[in-house]
């Protein structure tokens, strides 16, 4: 059962979702005749019309390339991204706008770690340390470097609330550890990971640590100095901006010391056909032009959730999620995968003989939008003995009114089927 947190008794006040709600197009449409329900946050979110227009301000006046030409349009394209690249840095507080690379996302940031990063660091017999409750983007590219260099993935495993042993987390670090990589927040179980404790324990032992910050980007404040991870990942879709970009931050001194992800225009300094010096960070790391209007996006994204406040956020989400916990905890035959005491708005359930796509099926034609599937955590299905689950993620603009109807959705699917 998720822990109360009481700042949802101060904030409640002063937390106006209604009027929040407006500034959500999307919100006032209607899905098989019903008003949507939308509660699959946790695969992408909705775009505050702030956001929408920042990105129809740049394709209507503004479109042009960045870095590139004198004119005025280039010029000011250029300015609108590069501010974006700082209210990001600000966010998540990184001592330099150059240790912010964009990229499509948190799958190609932690690619991109795994492919530079590893390649010069990880050795025959070396080991990498990840989780059990990983999204497959932050297994994958490890288990591929693991393949073609000999080395060896060690997976700190979960108890049966869906939290990380982390007695057994010490035990996995040897003298041939050479990174770890975690996920912040779990997309299928919900549960908040104590990254800060791992990245302390690893860097006593010398070994760097990424935090796949996907899901906690839009839920936790983040200051990358006080966690002092060495790369964090996040995407721009889960904090209400644009699909197709997203950030790797990462310390400068790792940044310097990498070879190029990619080879193409704007990484490089100069070009021969003997030879090709590399541009200066960040654009290193951004070869080709990249998602403009996305980055502008992403940055309207954020000073939009600043206004509102991420701790104001996390407190109605975490009320959210009491409510709901509570209401279905009785539902016969249902089980909630996922009850650590330490949540994000994550709320993952298995209901004896009904098949989750029968559930997510079932729930739209209430008009509820929830995902149902393995969320992308294989592994961690087979750990918890289901071969999926059905999720229902909370986001700012959700109502208890709506968790009502998750929950009166859910008693009709046990009566139909049950
Ligand atoms: N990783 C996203 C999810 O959990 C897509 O749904």
């Amino acid at each position: 059962m998720p822990v109360k947190n009481d700042s949802a008794i101060i904030q409640k006040s002063i937390y106006n979702v209604e009027k929040i709600r407006k500034d959500f197009p999307i919100l006032q449409t209607f899905v098989h005749g019903k008003p949507l329900v939308y509660l699959d946050n946790a695969a992408t979110t909705q775009k505050p019309r702030f956001v929408i227009d920042r990105i129809n301000h740049y394709y209507e006046k503004i479109n042009a390339n960045i870095h590139r030409g004198v004119h005025a349009l280039s010029q000011e394209a250029t300015e609108e991204f590069e501010s974006a690249r700082i209210i990001i840095k600000n966010f998540i507080n990184a001592l330099g706008k150059n240790e912010i690379i964009f990229t499509r996302g948190t799958t190609e940031s932690i690619n991109l770690v795994a492919s530079t990063f590893g390649k010069i660091n990880v050795h025959e017999g070396d080991e990498i340390i990840i989780s059990h409750m990983e999204h497959h983007s932050n297994i994958v590219p490890w288990q591929m470097l693991c393949k073609e260099k000999n080395a060896v993935l060690k997976v700190i495993p979960v108890n049966d609330s869906g939290e990380l042993i982390t007695e057994e987390f010490v035990k996995l670090i040897s003298p041939r550890t050479k990174f770890i990589s975690v996920v912040y927040a779990s997309n299928s179980l919900g549960t908040v990971n104590p990254v800060k404790t791992i990245i302390d324990i690893a860097h006593q032992n010398g070994i760097p640590v990424l935090i796949d910050a996907a899901q906690a980007i839009n839920h936790i404040p983040i200051d990358v100095q006080e966690l002092d991870c060495d790369f964090l990942a996040f995407s721009g879709h889960k904090i209400y901006g644009p699909t197709g970009i997203g950030i790797l931050y990462g310390k400068i001194n790792h940044l310097e010391a990498m070879p190029p992800y990619m080879g193409g225009g704007d990484m490089i300094s100069k070009v021969t056909f003997e030879e090709t010096t590399y541009n200066e960070l960040p654009h290193k790391f951004e070869a080709g032009t990249p998602d403009i209007a996305g980055a502008i996006g992403l940055g309207a994204a954020i000073e939009y959730v600043k206004k509102i406040g991420l701790d104001n956020i996390a407190a109605h989400e975490n009320e959210l999620l009491m409510t709901a916990t509570e209401s279905i905890s009785d539902l016969k035959g249902l089980r909630i995968i996922g009850t650590s005491k330490n949540k994000i708005g994550v709320l993952s359930f298995h209901l004896e003989n009904i098949h989750p796509h029968d559930v997510g099926t079932f729930l739209d034609f209430e008009g509820v939008a929830i995902r149902t599937g393995h969320h992308c955590t294989q592994p961690l299905m087979k750990r918890f003995g289901v071969p999926a689950t059905s999720r229902a993620s909370f986001g700012l603009y959700n109502t208890k009114e709506e968790v009502s109807i998750l929950v009166n959705g859910l008693k009709k699917i046990l009566e139909v089927f049950g």
